[in-house]
């Protein structure tokens, strides 16, 4: 068994087998082509291109191999030595251009149409400049900003030599313990939506073929994020009903926002393994939502359908996969061993074959290159860390973060402050502060929270540092000298966590509580009596019961990349006023999951159904998160067709009827003396419902500044169908008539659909 499935370890290897013989050189016919020709349309030239190929070119754009050395240590294969020009994509794994121009040129000028490869790679929260994990980007509520950063992800990629990103990652996650929860964007159907939609637009901008745009690439299609128990790769178990109320709407989002790729998933759905599922990848995505683009396989996902108990060899594993709607192999080898043979077999058709192709062709033809097949080799100076990209990341970074607990007001620092004891595992590291899956990313360039602080800090007050602990393990010895620093201080800072190898891929938690060490770091260091502020740092929610109770203040501030230790030491120092709120539910303790707000109704309620042991309410629910202002909330209401006709909060019933919009309406105020932004959420119910519905779903969101003493209208625009209907477990959408509830805050409005005459 090798690590890392590397093909072509080194440029010489590739370059050495580059002599082709004489029937595979170019043709040169080709310039006069109908598919070289850049006015032609997009699928006339797809489909003279096909009808130019061999079998065996057309297998080989269904397959992808790896350039480089693989620095995913999760994904183990075999090692191939060589590649053909005639390759589909490559998995880049450089940091510059020089080596993929160098394989673009074998692929363009050395084979015999000259079709250039496909670069792709896991670009999932920044290529070098990165930026806050997925999670923490959802908790900014924020989808322009987080767009921003996708943007210069995609610049940071195209001009290293990147066609395509493997992201991003739109799986619902609802149970903590998934270590990839931290890649995706939470745990709302509507919230992940909006976040899929932001990224796809931003990483392909306004024409995939510009140049800084990549193809994105939603993955993993689909229901991965239900896996079992929390570990990963393992089956799950999806109703119908849920797929489609659950799990489906964020690739929707994605597909339509134009998303030219999607990846199956490694999950088996309730006995179909993902890569092998005609219903979701052929009846779903191409035949109802008419996607024109092409799947990718995960990682080895078409050979571990022998694991999976669904093929007994690698030819069937191709087989099912294929006929399913899986169009390009990744890495495994059973598209490029075995599709002939299949073919040959009459057991894949011709027709299918070249629908294949014709996806693959058509995002090549998209992205433009076979007119700019090959990228600018610039310096890094020019294309990493840019001063506007460091400046995203920070406003990224603060705005992500959740301010969970501030007793007595005890944050932002005060003047009175004139020294604090900054302790913790976390305080000096840059490594963790990066998250998982970060790219290029180096620790070197990321602000620690000990760097951040000590130059907010300068001249205002004194900063003493005592690591306290390990991130693990039973070491104690290191307390007293963090006891000592909090005793001298006027307040301690206290940096807990998780290191970045406790998330995302592979690394799932049995329990979402920190280590015990940390949990009695805190306990002694309160027991100085000095006012204790908690900085979280994790992938996923945190079990906080026996830490929320003993701090004095908690900031959750995820895994904030590259400028983490500036947004945090701007939220502490006041010059930024937290406004990032919870994706996900913090549950009471990792008992209670799986947990999420959007449950359907018991049969049970009151003191019934409840947990013996435990409250049976979270920690902290969905969408909660504080700030240094006080919002207050004006009344809600709701007028039909913008006309007088409106009830508010607290009265009657609003009747309307489908082909009526409804709009709600609240005003806020910022009674607090700080500027600060407020998202407000909308909800609605449906009380009764021939599907049973969740007690509140997301429908609606919107951040804006509010300046202190000031008041801002905030509206939803209701579109009966889109926004108070559901789906059935067919995935047809349907309306009843009946009452529905528009919610804001802790404000209820009740509007009623009458009955069709
Ligand atoms: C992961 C994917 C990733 C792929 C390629 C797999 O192990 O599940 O999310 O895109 O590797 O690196």
């Amino acid at each position: 068994m090798v690590y890392g499935k590397i093909l072509l370890p080194g440029l010489a290897l590739f370059l050495a087998a580059a002599a082709l013989p004489a029937s595979a050189r170019n043709d040169r016919s080709r310039a006069a082509a109908v598919y070289m020709d850049a006015s032609a349309p997009i699928e006339d030239r797809v489909e003279d291109l096909l009808s130019r190929m061999t079998l065996s070119e057309k297998i080989y754009q269904l397959n992808q191999y790896v350039l480089g050395e693989n620095d995913n240590t999760n994904n183990i294969g075999d090692v191939v030595e060589e590649c053909p020009g005639e390759i589909g994509s490559l998995i880049y794994f450089g940091e510059s251009a020089v080596t993929r121009n160098a394989m673009q040129k074998r692929a363009v000028e050395q084979t015999r149409l000259g079709i250039p490869v496909l670069f792709g790679y896991d670009v999932i929260h920044g290529f070098r400049t990165v930026y806050p994990i997925p999670l923490a980007q959802a908790a900014s509520w924020n989808p322009d900003l987080a767009a921003r950063a996708c943007r210069v992800a995609a610049c940071e990629a195209a001009s290293s030599g990147i066609d395509w990103t493997f992201s991003p990652m739109v799986d619902i996650a609802r149970d903590a313990r998934w270590g990839r929860m931290a890649e995706g964007y939470g745990e709302d159907p509507h919230l992940c939506s909006v976040f899929a939609a932001a990224a796809v637009k931003a990483y392909q901008g306004d024409s995939l073929a510009a140049e800084n745009s990549i193809a994105s690439c939603l993955k993993h299609f689909v229901g991965y994020g239900a896996s079992e128990a929390g570990r990963d790769y393992v089956p799950t178990e999806i109703s119908r009903q849920t797929l489609w109320d659950t799990y489906l709407p964020s690739f929707k989002a994605g597909v339509d926002a134009g998303a030219v790729t999607l990846m199956s998933s490694f999950n088996n759905i309730s006995g179909i393994p993902g890569s092998a599922n005609s219903y979701t990848m052929t009846e779903i995505l191409k035949g109802r939502w008419g996607h024109k683009g092409f799947v990718v396989a995960d990682w080895n996902a078409v050979e571990q359908l022998i694991n999976q108990g669904l093929a007994s060899d690698r030819k069937e594993a191709a087989r099912l996969a294929f006929n399913a709607g899986l169009d390009m192999d990744m890495v495994d080898g059973c598209y490029q061993e075995h599709l002939a043979s299949l073919l040959n077999d009459n057991t894949v058709s011709e027709e299918r074959l070249d629908d294949a192709v014709r996806r693959v062709l058509r995002v090549k033809f998209m992205l433009g290159l076979f007119e700019n097949p090959y990228t600018e080799e610039l310096p890094e100076s020019e294309r990493f860390l840019l001063p506007s990209s460091l400046d995203v990341a920070e406003q990224l970074a603060q705005e992500t973060m959740v301010l969970l607990k501030n007793e007595g007001g005890v944050l932002p620092v005060g003047d009175d402050v004139s020294c604090i004891a900054l302790v913790g595992p976390l305080a000096k590291s840059r490594e963790d502060l990066l998250g998982s899956w970060s790219g290029r990313g180096r620790a070197e360039d990321v602000t620690s929270i000990f760097d951040g602080l000590s130059s907010a800090l300068s001249g205002r007050a004194e900063l003493l540092y005592a690591q306290g602990c390990d991130f693990e393990k039973n070491d104690t010895s290191l307390f007293a000298e963090a006891v000592s620093a909090a005793s001298r201080a006027d307040m301690v800072i206290l940096c807990l966590g998780e290191k970045r190898s406790w998330s995302g891929e592979n690394a799932s938690r049995s329990t979402i509580a920190l280590p015990p060490v940390q949990e009695k770091l805190l306990a002694a260091v309160k027991r100085t009596g000095k006012p204790v502020v908690v900085l979280l740092s994790n992938g996923r929610a945190l079990d906080l019961t026996r830490i929320s109770p003993a701090a004095d203040a908690v900031l959750e501030i995820w895994q904030p990349g590259v400028r983490g230790g500036n947004a945090v030491a701007g939220i502490l120092t006041g010059k930024y006023n937290p406004s990032g709120k919870l994706p996900v539910t913090f549950p009471y303790t990792t008992g209670q999951i799986p947990i999420y707000y959007n449950r359907r109704s018991s049969g049970r309620t009151g003191m019934q159904g409840r947990y013996q042991d435990i409250p049976s309410t979270p920690m902290y629910g969905f969408g909660f998160g504080l700030s240094y202002s006080d919002f207050s909330y004006g009344t809600l209401t709701v007028c039909v067709d913008g006309s007088g006709n409106r009830v508010s909060s607290g009265e009657g019933v609003l009747d309307f009827t489908l082909g009526q919009t409804l709009t709600a309406e609240v005003t806020v105020t910022n009674t607090g003396d700080t500027d600060g932004k407020e998202t407000v959420q909308w909800y609605i119910r449906d009380p009764y419902c021939s599907v049973t519905r969740p007690v509140r779903e997301l429908k609606h969101f919107e951040k804006q500044m509010i300046a202190s003493g000031e008041s801002r209208t905030f509206r939803f625009e209701i579109d009966p169908v889109r926004d108070l209907g559901f789906v059935d477990s067919g995935g047809n959408p349907f309306i009843e008539p009946g009452d529905y509830f528009i919610m804001v805050g802790d404000q209820k409005v009740t509007v009623r659909l009458g009955s069709p005459e």
